[in-house]
């Protein structure tokens, strides 16, 4: 490993050179079964061929213009992600944090707009929303923040999945201008609300004219076998809703959408991005968003991630060491009763690639693509995984 790379991640010693579908290969030629989708991005699997073709043949005919300019293909993509979300307008940037920061902006503008000078977002405990100054503030998340004060003011945070605290809050900030919420918490390990939690939300903003922001860059695009987390709560739309990760299949693209009060907010000259939304990736993402359909994945999605959440919970049944087991479509927490971190080398050993979040939640994000017998590995090799590390450890731990 170079010096010349700043150390900012903890990286395991493997690098791959080829993928394809829900597989990996490594340099020495050695197969991996991929259950993370590179944290929830490359939802169709590796080079998916629709995909690869689309980025090929927009790469021969034009990559990059700005946005001086109009952009077919970006036009395309905000019909396209209008018509599946019911929302309005889409602007286009690069990444997850990005289009927080775009949500953040709005939020402060429309605070504004109402004659409110310094405007409120609240925000969650163990949310997550990026790594930039307001996202890293807005991110519920103490290890994230360290070393980087002064945070920015102008967020409060309460608990997650809880309303009172919500109107507590609302009584308690008269400046509060929007909610910012993830509709499952991903870093914070895959938690799950209660079925009433985000019509709660919805109906609370509605009341006291608060934007609520829906925070989808990972559960959006499919991975919860919705085309957005939001839509398992019948009736619901966000005023804002920021995407990113599976958007683009592993080209950089993020994209915060508005509807109802946040439309109109940002005027021109308000917010850009050089990159946001060139030809190249918004090529990309039509494909995605073209290929879930076409393939009929969101159904498949659900179905099989439905069924391995319950192989799940059948193979750890009974096991002291299991605190909880959670997901929706293709997106698992299983969270032990002691760290576990440990797994992802011990995994990796195993050729299988999953993550830790929140110190004791094996987070499996798998491709939306993967067949039922990639499905049974995954479970079977991690549930052995997990069985026998919980074996291994002090009895106090487990219990
Ligand atoms: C819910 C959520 N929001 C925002 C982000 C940040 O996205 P990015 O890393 O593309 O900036 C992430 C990344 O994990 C995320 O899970």
């Amino acid at each position: 490993m170079t010096e010349s790379v700043m150390p900012t991640y903890g990286r395991l010693n493997v690098a791959f050179t080829k993928g394809e579908g829900a597989w990996l290969t490594d340099d020495q030629g050695q197969r991996y079964l991929d259950a993370l989708s590179g944290i929830a991005v490359c939802n169709l699997g590796h080079c998916h061929p629709a995909v690869t073709h689309s980025i090929q043949q927009q790469a021969e005919a034009l990559i990059h213009t700005s946005n001086y300019y109009h952009i077919p293909q970006q036009e395309a993509l905000a019909n396209k992600l209008t018509a599946i979300s019911g929302m309005q307008q889409a602007f286009f940037c690069n990444s997850g944090a990005e289009a927080n920061e775009a949500a953040i902006k709005i939020a402060r503008k429309y605070g504004h707009s109402k004659g409110i000078d310094k405007p409120v977002v609240i925000v969650m405990d163990s949310s997550f929303h990026g790594r930039t100054m307001a996202t890293l503030t807005a991110t519920g998340n103490a290890k994230v923040q360290a070393g980087f004060d002064p945070l920015l003011p102008g967020f409060v945070r309460i608990p997650f999945n809880d309303l009172d605290a919500l109107r507590m809050a609302i009584g308690h900030w008269p400046e509060a201008v929007a909610v910012l919420v993830e509709p499952i918490q991903g870093e914070g390990g895959i938690k799950v609300p209660d079925a009433e939690y985000l019509a709660g939300v919805r109906a609370i903003c509605t009341q006291r004219k608060l934007l609520m922001m829906l925070d989808e860059v990972q559960t959006g695009i499919g991975r919860t076998g919705k085309w957005f987390g939001f839509q398992h709560t019948e009736g619901l739309i966000p005023d804002v809703m920021t995407l990113a990760k599976g958007l683009g299949n592993g080209v950089p693209i993020g994209a915060c959408l508005v509807a109802g009060h946040a439309v109109g907010i940002l005027q021109a000259g308000n917010h850009g991005s050089t990159f946001g939304g060139n030809p190249l990736v918004c090529a990309a993402a039509n494909s995605v968003l073209n290929t879930i359909e076409h393939d009929q994945l969101l159904p498949h999605v659900e179905t099989l991630g439905l069924a391995m959440l319950n192989r799940f919970k059948e193979k750890l049944a009974g096991n002291p060491g299991i605190k909880q087991i959670r997901g929706r479509g293709m997106m698992f927490g299983i969270e032990l009763t002691m760290p576990c971190a440990d797994l992802v080398k011990r995994a990796l050993a195993d050729y299988l690639l999953i993550n830790v979040t929140a110190e004791s939640t094996i987070r499996l994000l798998p491709p939306l693509i993967i067949n039922s017998e990639e499905a049974e590995m995954i479970v079977d090799k991690v549930s052995q995984l997990i069985i026998d590390f919980i074996a291994e450890q002090p009895v106090e731990s487990v219990a």
